[in-house]
Parts: C-alpha cells; sequence; structure tokens
C-alpha cells in the first residue's frame, strides 16, 4: 500500500488560482528554495505565480520584421526546465488514477529526445517511482546532466534526434516486463489533454490586450505533436486561426516523408506522431536546422547587434536566456507564416519557447568549433539572413483531402509496426476521435480529486 501522489488537476494547472491557497502558498515558496519539494507539482502551470498572468514575451518587431505581433510563450519556468513536465505529470497521474501505474509497483520508462526524459525523471523523483528514460546517446550533454540528477537511469540508444525510433523500439523491449510502465508521449493522448486543454487555453489568455486580442495562427514543431493540439482548443476559440506544424528541412518527414540528421534537438523525429491532430494541422513549414542554432547565437550573445538593429536595450538583454533551439525555428515559423499569412499589427501568431538556453551551450560551443570565427560582424549578418530577411519559401498548404491523405498514410506507415490497428488509426481520421479524448479531462478531474492523499 502507498500513498497516492498528490497533484493537479487539469483545471488547477491552467487555473492555479483555483488552488487550495494554502497549497498555492507552499508551492510559490518551494518554486524559489528547493525545486525537489513535491509541492511542485502545484507550479506544472504556464502562470507566473505573481500576477496569474501567463509567461510571455512578445517579440520586438525590429528582430522579427513582421508587422504581426509574435507571442511567445515561455516554457522554461516550469519545474524541471521545460513544459514537457507537463505531459509527463499528466500522463502518469492519469495511469496512477486508473491503476494502471502504481507507485512501489511499477517502474516507469520514459522514452525520449531530452525535455520529456528530464521531466519524466523530474516527477518520478517527485512522486516516488523509479525511472529509465530511454533516449538517444548523441543529444546536448546537459540533458542527460539534469536526468541524473533527478534519479531516473538511463538506457542509451545510438544516434541523434532524428533516431528516436531506436528508442521506441527499445521501449517496446522493455515494456515486455509487466514490471514495466511506459509514459508514451508519442502515443499516450494525455499529453494530448494537457496541451490542447492547459496550453490552448494559456495562449488565448496570454493574447488578451494584445492586437485585436484573437489568434491568427499558432505555430509549432512537434516531437511528439502534444503542443501542436494547443492549436485544436485555440481554432474552437477563433475559427480563423491557422494550425502551422514546423519541421526542420533536414528532416522533412511531414512534407514529403524526408529522413535525416538534423540540429533542432526535440523535434523532427522522423514521423507522425500517433497523438498528432492530422485534421486541423493547416501548413507544414520546413525551417533550416542551422538557422535555428545561428539564430539563437545571435539573441544570446549578440546583445549589442540587436540594439543596433533597434532592438531595446532592456529587451535585447531579458531575452538572453529565455529560448533553445528550437524555440527559435518556432521563432522562424512564426515569421514565416506571417509573411505568409500577410498578417497586420491586428493580428497576433503565438508559438513557444519550450524550454530556455540553459541546456544548449554545449550547442553554441559546437557552432562555435564550425564555424572558426563568430564575432559581432558574423551575427550581424545572421541577424538579417536568419530572422529579419526570412522568406515564405518551403510552406505545404495540407488543407486539401489529397495532404491529408498523405499524412494518415505516413501515420499508418510509422504505427501499424508497433501494433496499432488500421481500424484505431482509421477512428482518428473523425473529429469526434479527438473530442471524445478530450472530453475525458472532465473525468480525470473528478479521479484525481476523489484519489488525491488515499492509499492504494
Ligand atoms: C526542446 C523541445 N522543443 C520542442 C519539443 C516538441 O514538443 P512536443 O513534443 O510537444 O511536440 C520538444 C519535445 O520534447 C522539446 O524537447
Amino acid at each position: 500500500m502507498s500513498k497516492i501522489p498528490f497533484g493537479p488537476t487539469y483545471d488547477e494547472m491552467l487555473h492555479p488560482e483555483h488552488q487550495d491557497p494554502a497549497v498555492r502558498k507552499l508551492a510559490e515558496k518551494a518554486l524559489r528554495e528547493n525545486e525537489l519539494d513535491p509541492i511542485n507539482l502545484f507550479n506544472i502551470t504556464w502562470k507566473n505565480g505573481g500576477n496569474g498572468e501567463v509567461r510571455k514575451i512578445v517579440l520586438p518587431k525590429a528582430l522579427t520584421g513582421v508587422d504581426a505581433n509574435i507571442v511567445v510563450m515561455l516554457g522554461k519556468y516550469f519545474p524541471s526546465g521545460s513544459h514537457k513536465v507537463g505531459p509527463a505529470y499528466a500522463t502518469l497521474i492519469e495511469g496512477c488514477v486508473d491503476g494502471t501505474i502504481l507507485p512501489g509497483k511499477h517502474t516507469i520508462l520514459g522514452p525520449s529526445t531530452g525535455n520529456f526524459g528530464i521531466g519524466v525523471s523530474y516527477i518520478t523523483n517527485l512522486m516516488k517511482y523509479d525511472a529509465i528514460v530511454i533516449m538517444p546517446d548523441n543529444m546536448s550533454k546537459e540533458r542527460y546532466e539534469r536526468i541524473r540528477k533527478y534519479g531516473a537511469k538511463l538506457d542509451l540508444t545510438p544516434g541523434s534526434e532524428s533516431d528516436v525510433i531506436l528508442t521506441l523500439e527499445r521501449t517496446y523491449e522493455l515494456k515486455k516486463d509487466p514490471k514495466n510502465a511506459t509514459l508514451a508521449q508519442f502515443e499516450l493522448l494525455p499529453n494530448y489533454r494537457f496541451h490542447r486543454y492547459v496550453t490552448g487555453n494559456s495562449a488565448i489568455e496570454a493574447v488578451k490586450g494584445i492586437g485585436n486580442g484573437r489568434i491568427a495562427c499558432f505555430a509549432s514543431a512537434p516531437g511528439s505533436a502534444g503542443t501542436l493540439a494547443a492549436g485544436d482548443e485555440i481554432k474552437k476559440m477563433f475559427p480563423e486561426c491557422k494550425i502551422a506544424a514546423l519541421e526542420p528541412h533536414e528532416c522533412s518527414t511531414l512534407t514529403n516523408g524526408g529522413l535525416g540528421q538534423h540540429r533542432i534537438e526535440g523535434i523532427g523525429d522522423k514521423m507522425c506522431t500517433l497523438i498528432h491532430n492530422i485534421l486541423t494541422t493547416d501548413f507544414i513549414v520546413q525551417i533550416h536546422d542551422d538557422d535555428c542554432v545561428r539564430g539563437l547565437e545571435v539573441i544570446h550573445s549578440g546583445t549589442d547587434v540587436l540594439v543596433q538593429h533597434g532592438v531595446d536595450p532592456k529587451i535585447a538583454e531579458s531575452m538572453k536566456e529565455l529560448f533553445g533551439v528550437s524555440g527559435i525555428c518556432n521563432i522562424l515559423g512564426a515569421i514565416k507564416m506571417a509573411k505568409y499569412l500577410k498578417l497586420g499589427p491586428n493580428d497576433n501568431i503565438v508559438t513557444i519557447a519550450t524550454d530556455g538556453f540553459d541546456r544548449y551551450d554545449s550547442v553554441i560551443d559546437n557552432l562555435r568549433h564550425r564555424e572558426l570565427e563568430v564575432t559581432d560582424h558574423v551575427l550581424d549578418r545572421w541577424f538579417s539572413d536568419v530572422f529579419v530577411e526570412t522568406d515564405t519559401s518551403r510552406i505545404l498548404d495540407t488543407r486539401g483531402d489529397a495532404a491529408k491523405e498523405k499524412l494518415f498514410q505516413q501515420k499508418e506507415k510509422d504505427w501499424l509496426k508497433f501494433g496499432y490497428s488500421k481500424e484505431y488509426l482509421d477512428s482518428m481520421r473523425h473529429p469526434e476521435f479527438w473530442e471524445k479524448e478530450y472530453a475525458k479531462i472532465k473525468t480525470y478531474d473528478e479521479k484525481i480529486k476523489a484519489i488525491r492523499g488515499k492509499e492504494i
């Protein structure tokens, strides 16, 4: 018998103000003082403890070169340093209240390319489960250090970001042992539920008071495609909203089945994930991987260059730590879509920075090693090439039936081999599938409340 770990409902993650005030107070304190206090589960939210606002930055137009407002929601302030802790928690708590993932009985498996693995090792530490993170052996070293720090074991498979299929195969091997329970981010719907409900509604709140207060486009690069699900909720509220899925030009699986190595950690995993709602994806946009790494270096080290180009010095300084490589990819996708959709100063595009700079020092060291000389002159050139001069090439409109069919076929190719039936995959071709899955939030919230603090 163990005590059920005590954590928030979906509603309490979207609305921390609905949490018990005493819990909220302790959670705020723990956020500042002790990241391994289990009360931090209540800090899994996009909202700032102080004013209750969604943590975001509206990018300076001197950087984006477009009239539309690009609003970036900031994932680095979540416990463990990225919003991926949200889906990790949602998947674990759903399994827990369903009685399929039990503390003391199950070891948690977390297939990942990094941030989800960090999230899994973090919440399993807080909720007292043993965990194994299965990930490629060639990701940024900061990721392994964090996972070890939080106490999960690492099981490494060969390769890098786009070799995530090897991690899935390894997970399927380990899963044969009934003692192991998988938090399968690419396959399980809690990831969809968390992002559609918590991230989607937070995005809707984030644009209040900006431009026309609506969202014209949501741009996000799928790894698991969990974050992309925020778009489904945004589209419900603002039917004109276009959803753009971004992928590396070097691994253009969604555009044309292309497979290749790339440098944008966390996205472009050589597949159409099971939980990707193809029905609502309007555009697929390719972004060059090195543009993202160079863009990150411009923002992190090129404060003077940004200021020379008209960015407010305080804002330039404040942006240094806010983004990782995939955050820059999302920003570049948002700029492309603003140009493509010809959006004006009243229009808002929302995108996401999954994590911050803290896990990319080694990626920047590698860039500097490859480029030999990164002077202000070079940063100035990259500022223009990467941001302001972004063009509208490599945008695929996927609203037509033929484009959707191609994506459905990619999904079949990727998932029939893991034992999912054609019938199940076909059921995802209908909006009812997604609505039914989404509606389960209410039941899960009731179950989480009912089971809090009890023994199982
Ligand atoms: C750095 C980074 N960016 C983007 C993503 C993609 O997010 P999602 O899995 O929700 O599609 C991930 C996922 O792990 C990530 O780690």
